[in-house]
């Protein structure tokens, strides 16, 4: 496995290829409509924020899912600050209106933030810092945003997420005699999280959520797969349309044989408080 690629933390990549919108993080997450069960992830957010002393700023808002299932759920005014002025743009015009809230957004890094001190009531950093150069640094500026009363909500997958699928893609990648990449959760994950949360808060609450997603047909397992075309692009089409071919046969024998392929996914919330 090639460790140590800079591409999942590249601000130009970043800004211009995996999230100028939401097109690639759409098919990633398409996948979890096959979740069992079935969870509202925003909503589920939504509801673990306690009464707010101050207003909600998404870091990492992307197209903005989070940003307004909580101003709806708090009632708060909502502030999203992304690195891509694309997702920035998109949380800002999407179209479900969130009634009676206000809800702006900006371009901004977690690791700077255009915000006073002590002056929100959440700061929301949601599958977004295996992406920031130093995720301690994002922490800190969390922390120095957030109300002495107020939270820092961080979610990420652990290292079990999709285990099965990763498996069979890597091993699908080797038998065409490509390197597998290292898996960019690592970066900040259920194991290289929490030594950096406890060094930057005082108390940490964690929630890991298992569950699995199970599939019928391969669609959605290869929808997300391709989404890592970009972090190959040394494989020429040929041979990475081969690999996810191979792919889909394994899962299509799977489904034949079974009725249905699943891999699991576990997810980890943490609710920090100063
Ligand atoms: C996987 S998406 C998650 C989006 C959203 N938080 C969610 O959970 O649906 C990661 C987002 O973080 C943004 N991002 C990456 N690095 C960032 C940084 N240093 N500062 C702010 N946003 C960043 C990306 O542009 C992308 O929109």
């Amino acid at each position: 496995v090639r460790e140590g690629t800079p591409l999942h933390t590249d601000r130009q990549q970043l800004r211009e290829v995996a999230y100028a919108s939401s097109d690639l993080l759409g098919d990633r997450a398409a996948l979890y409509n096959a979740r069992v069960p079935p969870l509202d992830l925003p909503r589920w957010v939504a509801e673990r924020l306690p009464a707010l002393p101050g207003p909600i700023i998404d870091v990492g808002c992307g197209p903005g899912w989070y940003l307004r299932s909580t101003a709806r759920a708090t009632g708060r005014p909502a502030f999203g600050f992304d690195l891509s002025e694309g997702m920035a743009r998109e949380a800002a015009t999407a179209p479900e209106a969130v009634s009676q809230t206000e809800v702006a957004t900006g371009v901004a890094d977690a690791q700077a933030l255009p915000v006073r001190s002590d002056s929100a009531g959440a700061v929301l950093l949601l599958h977004m810092l295996y992406h920031v150069p130093d995720p301690e640094l994002a922490l800190g500026e969390a922390r120095r945003v957030v109300h002495p009363e107020g939270v820092v909500a961080v979610m990420t997958n652990t290292h079990r997420h999709l285990g099965a699928m990763r498996e069979l893609f890597a091993l699908e990648l080797e038998a065409a005699g490509i390197e597998p990449l290292a898996n960019i959760e690592r970066h900040f994950d259920d194991v290289s999280g929490p030594p950096l949360l406890h060094r930057v808060f005082d108390h940490v609450e964690e929630h890991v959520l298992d569950a699995r997603v199970e599939l019928d047909r391969p669609g959605p397992a290869l929808a997300h797969l391709a989404t890592a075309r970009h972090l190959y692009a040394e494989v020429d089409d040929d041979r990475w349309q081969a690999v996810l071919g191979n792919v889909a046969r394994h899962l299509v024998r799977a489904i034949e044989r079974d009725g249905r392929w699943s891999t699991p996914t576990s997810t980890v919330f943490y609710l920090c408080r100063r």
